[in-house]
């Protein structure tokens, strides 16, 4: 797409997304007392700062499963509100701190032809035990629970981390965007999960997250964003829990 064509289609999607509010308020009656109650709830969610959680918990999936109409590699998934650009380069492990468990995270990166590609960047971040992600407060350095690494000549990488816990997408579960999930009928657990992005120059980016097999709420995730080819099951070796991943990474568009 040229620059001239994308800077077309913002008029035309923001217009199509006006349209379609336009049309639910329609459709309902919906009265100025539910209007001014809906204004009320989103200036709660920007006063709680809870504007990214609630566009990444219900329109995030949606444009991972758009992507997926255009590729053959690996699943594109929820990347959430707590990715950092800045985290620090890891060679072997990822600082962790609390009441943690140890995973050894290993990787094999291929295209679509079956080849190893090597150099590529892969951001790894994961909550701690109390669901918190670092560099989001102050006592919570982002040195902690992320990093970013290398594949080497093998399309290979290896690091450890540790094993994230399910927890709650919001601390806040009666703030402004629980009571949305509570109003819809679904929980705020997540699963556990870690997620992932990988970066080639050539390649097209790969945001995605993996989950455990047997984990709880895997079926009742409040982002959707959970699918059968993301559940892995972990291994044990030399008393260390490992994760195996092989991600195949489609040509840049
Ligand atoms: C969301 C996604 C996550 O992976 C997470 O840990 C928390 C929230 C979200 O989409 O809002
Ligand atoms: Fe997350």
């Amino acid at each position: 797409m040229t620059d001239q064509e994308k800077s077309q289609r913002t008029p035309l999607i923001v217009g199509d997304i006006i349209d379609a509010i336009r049309g639910v308020l329609r459709k309902h009656d919906v009265t100025f007392e539910e209007y001014r109650a809906g204004f009320m709830h989103l200036m709660q969610l920007a006063d709680a700062h809870e504007v990214p959680l609630l566009l990444d918990c219900y329109l995030n999936q949606t444009i991972c499963d758009i992507e997926m109409k255009t590729r053959q590699g690996s699943r594109s998934n929820v990347e959430g509100p707590y990715f950092l650009e800045d985290a620090p380069m890891v060679t072997d492990t990822i600082k962790v701190r609390g009441d943690t468990k140890p995973l050894l995270i290993r990787c094999r990166v291929k295209d679509l032809q079956g080849q190893p590609i090597p150099d590529v960047i892969t951001d790894i971040w994961f909550a701690d035990s109390n669901g918190d992600y670092s560099g989001y407060s102050e006592d919570f350095p982002k040195e902690y629970f992320r990093g970013k690494t290398t594949t080497d000549s093998d399309g290979l990488y290896a690091v450890m981390g540790s094993i994230p816990k399910e927890y709650p997408m919001t601390s806040n579960e009666h703030g402004p965007t629980g009571t949305i999930i509570e109003l819809l009928g679904g929980q705020g657990m997540r699963p556990q999960h870690i997620h992932f992005k990988y970066l080639k120059e050539g390649y097209a980016p790969l945001t995605t997250q993996t989950y455990f097999s047997g984990g709880a709420y895997l079926k009742e995730d409040p982002v959707g964003a959970v699918f059968d080819d993301l559940i892995h099951e972990l291994k044990e070796e030399d008393g260390v829990a490992v994760l195996d991943l092989n991600i195949v990474l489609d040509p840049a568009a």
